[in-house]
């Protein structure tokens, strides 16, 4: 029998600001899946948060897209959503789109990543979830993991992985899908993944099909036509025997690459690892963070979560981020730190820009 890990997020109200999410919502979270695992719809289940975004963790043997298990998730979050409300938590609800589910949660707000796959004779698992940034931010770690052998040997030197691996791309804008293979077409691949605003790596599969990891590719603001926040995407990495091994998948974490998001979603920054209890992006609303929670699967249970970034090996990139931070917070609302006018589409910008149309001239 496969065992199936959905992980499916929503933003359902911050404290304070966009900060954290409230303990009382992630009780009422606890509450609804621990219902639905005593009747058997789920094997298992964890509640976490990364920010202000509460994080279904859920095991069961449904399948990807299952409508039962959407649901479970899309109540779960309605009923999180009214503690938020009544707690005038800050902007509760801002991620569920639509006032009534209509059969899966994509397109209606939450961010999801599922998984399918048979068992193996053990199961190490990786779930990585972020804050204050967008799906893009995954294109770069994923790329290192799966096909640069600086960052994972196992690619050089274990012959399971010398093959290579498959890279399925999406098309975030146009709403179409490319599978590039590496090492072959890497430069292919490179060409389209450095456009992290609109090419996002949505799963990787090894040559003979075996799933590895799948990523959350929604983009919040383009399905509301309006700014509610960047997307805070969640990645799900299988490792170990034929897969790259845990540390490394965590290797590229070691670098605090530059990703889009921060304050208003309309900066750069770097990507800052921490353990769970740090994930609370305060600084100008960020840096951005990312938590990666470790999981055995075990007969379709789950193992953990071992708070992979509590180590203190990633001690110098928090010091970094907070070097780099320094460095491009001193840009204020300059580019490159202000992301540039084509990506701030669906900010206030626009607004300030109609009012002051009239007053342009043309310059003889
Ligand atoms: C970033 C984010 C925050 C808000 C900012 C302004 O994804 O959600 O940085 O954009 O705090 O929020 P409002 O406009 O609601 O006051
Ligand atoms: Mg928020
Ligand atoms: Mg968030």
């Amino acid at each position: 029998m496969k065992t199936t890990i959905s992980v499916i997020k929503a933003d359902i109200g911050g404290f304070p600001g966009h900060v954290s999410v409230h303990k009382e919502c992630m009780e009422i979270a606890d509450k609804e899946l621990g219902a639905a695992k005593n009747n058997g719809l789920i094997n298992d289940y964890r509640i976490m948060r990364c920010g202000d975004d509460l994080e279904l963790i859920m095991s069961h043997t449904k399948g990807i897209n299952n409508e039962e298990i959407h649901k479970l998730a899309w109540d779960t979050f309605i009923k999180a959503t009214e503690k938020a409300k009544s707690l005038k938590l800050y902007g509760a609800g801002q991620d569920l789109l639509s006032d009534s589910f209509s059969g899966n949660v994509k397109g209606m707000g939450p961010g999801v990543a599922e998984i399918e796959f048979e068992e193996r004779k053990s199961d190490p698992l990786i779930i990585f979830m972020a804050d204050k940034t967008a799906p893009g931010a995954w294109n770069l770690p994923l790329y290192k993991i799966f096909a640069d052998p600086f960052n994972t040997a196992g690619l050089v030197i274990d012959p399971k992985m010398h093959d290579g691996f498959v890279f399925e791309v999406h098309d975030v804008i146009d709403n179409k899908r490319i599978e590039l293979k590496c090492p072959e077409e890497s430069y292919d691949l490179l060409s389209l993944i450095g456009a992290t605003d609109r090419y996002c790596v949505k799963s990787v599969k090894k040559k003979n099909g075996e799933i590895c990891s799948v990523s959350s590719t929604q983009r919040l603001n383009f399905m509301a036509g309006r700014y509610i926040g960047k997307d805070d995407p969640v990645c799900i990495v299988r490792a170990q025997s034929g897969f790259p091994a845990v540390g490394e998948v965590l290797e590229p974490f070691a670098f605090p690459f530059m990703v889009k998001g921060w304050m208003r979603g309309s900066h750069h920054g770097p990507f800052m690892p921490v353990p769970f209890e740090k994930a609370n992006p305060s600084r100008f609303d960020g840096p951005p963070r990312v938590i990666a929670a470790g999981f055995q699967v075990s007969n379709g249970m789950l193992i953990g979560p071992s708070d992979l970034f509590d180590d203190p090996s990633f001690d110098k990139a928090r010091a970094e981020t907070n070097l780099i931070a320094d460095y491009i917070r001193r840009h204020g609302p300059f580019e490159p730190h202000r992301l540039p006018m084509d990506e701030m589409e669906y900010t206030t910008l626009p607004g300030v820009l109609e009012k002051l149309k009239s007053r342009f001239e043309v310059i003889e």
